[in-house]
């Protein structure tokens, strides 16, 4: 893998390993890439910016305001297809968990869309402080990928974990990074998003509490990736990044209609949607009226379109990957699985993703999501991460999927 043609943002922050940013710049420019290198203050108190600035090609940047009204951390972050923090002290991994703000670099990793690697540096004590493992979680569940720190001798004299990993090993991880970010080039990919709303009268209806986000972070990953994405989405208040196609629906028919006129083109079809099993047989054209008493609703069922995808071949471009979710009252990952592979295998799915919808931290209308991915090839619990980390894991599977 290499970094050909991809601009790297380099952010030094204040250590001593700082020192081989030097030679971190020459691996990362060896291997194709045009890199920018950002510095905090501290950092340069331990390597001067005109070393990086000659081995750059370009000028450091360093202040958060730009003399003639310009935002450089915007334009920094927009024009990234990486961000590279090395080395990362802990009060920059902190900064990066909290979202704090108040200088160039910290303003830059805050703006990024693009993959993030970061290879930590710092004495053996602040790595294993409690609340340095806190930031490293969350870092990692936002997908943020960590290289290192490695075990040895440090600059205190002590020996043990903290080193930052050698210039090398982090550009290798940066080219790896930055190829999966292109892992689903010249790939459509259709996503299914929220859920339906099978009207009663003009104002009632029956739906459920997807919020859309599962199936919204599914679309954004896949285009982080590269594909060209398509995302049919029931009503939702979760916004949709930029770059992706939407079309918005109400009903089960509706996003069935809407599904299958794009199916043939896909190369995925993702279907995280939550569609309403039942609707009511007939729709009342005005209002009900309460003092009429409640009605009776007959319900009838809406299509399946998953297992009509499934078994209808004709409708799906040859080679393509078909992947269902499954929505199930069950914290129990090895009967989520046997769900899972039941329903992959009766509704004619490659994948199926078991989500435990029984706990209020997975499931509907939650950041987090507990799950396992199951398809022919065997099960993947990926536990309890953040909706956009599962995002994440969907994708890689999808991809070794297309691959096989
Ligand atoms: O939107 P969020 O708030 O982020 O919540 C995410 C989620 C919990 C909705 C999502 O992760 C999820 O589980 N989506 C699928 C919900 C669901 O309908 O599960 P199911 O087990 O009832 O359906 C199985 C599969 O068949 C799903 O892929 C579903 O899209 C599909 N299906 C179901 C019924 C139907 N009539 N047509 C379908 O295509």
């Amino acid at each position: 893998m290499s970094l050909q043609g991809k601009r790297v943002i380099l952010c030094v922050t204040g250590g001593i390993a700082a020192y081989k940013a030097a030679f971190l710049v020459r691996a990362l420019t060896a291997s194709g890439a045009d890199v920018r290198v950002v510095m905090t203050p501290s950092a340069e108190r331990f390597i001067g910016s005109q070393t990086l600035a000659t081995l750059s090609g370009h000028p450091v940047a360093r202040a958060l305001f730009g003399d003639g009204g310009d935002v450089p951390h915007v334009e920094l972050a927009r024009t990234a297809d990486l961000v590279v923090v090395a080395p990362a002290t802990a009060n920059a991994l902190a900064k990066m968990a909290l979202g704090i703000s108040d200088d160039l670099f910290s303003a830059t990793v805050l703006t990024a869309h693009c993959p993030i690697v970061v290879a930590p540096a710092m004495h053996t004590e602040m790595w294993e402080h409690p609340a340095t493992r806190a930031n490293v979680e969350t870092l990692l569940a936002r997908g943020v990928r960590l290289v290192g720190p490695a075990s040895g001798p440090l600059s205190s004299g002590d020996t043990g974990p903290g080193r930052m990993s050698e210039p090398d090993e982090i550009a290798d991880v940066a080219a790896a990074v930055a190829g999966a970010a292109n892992d689903l080039a010249a790939k459509q990919v259709l996503v299914t998003a929220g859920g339906t709303q099978e009207p009663i009268d003009p104002v009632r209806f029956i739906g459920n509490r997807s919020s859309g986000l599962m199936g919204i972070e599914i679309a954004a990953e896949a285009a982080r990736r590269g594909a060209k994405v398509t995302l049919v989405a029931g009503p939702t208040n979760v916004a949709i990044p930029r770059g992706i196609d939407v079309v918005k629906v109400r009903t089960a028919e509706e996003m069935r209609s809407a599904v299958f006129e794009r199916a043939a083109a896909a190369d995925v079809i993702v279907k995280a949607a939550a569609v309403a099993d039942w609707r009511s047989d007939s729709h009342a054209g005005e209002k009900l009226k309460k003092a009429a008493g409640p009605p009776e609703i007959k319900l009838v069922a809406t299509p399946d379109i998953l297992a009509e995808l499934g078994a209808t071949p004709g409708a799906r471009k040859p080679g393509s990957v078909l992947v269902g979710f499954a929505a199930e009252t069950e914290p129990r990952p090895e009967k989520l699985v046997e769900l899972a592979e039941e329903k992959r295998v009766t509704k004619g799915a490659d994948a199926i993703v078991a989500n435990d919808v029984s706990s209020d931290d997975s499931g509907f209308e939650v950041a987090t999501n507990r799950a396992v991915i199951v398809s022919g090839g065997g099960a993947e619990d990926v536990g309890l991460v953040t909706k956009k980390a599962l995002a994440a894991a969907v994708v890689d599977k999808i991809v070794s999927l297309l691959d096989a």
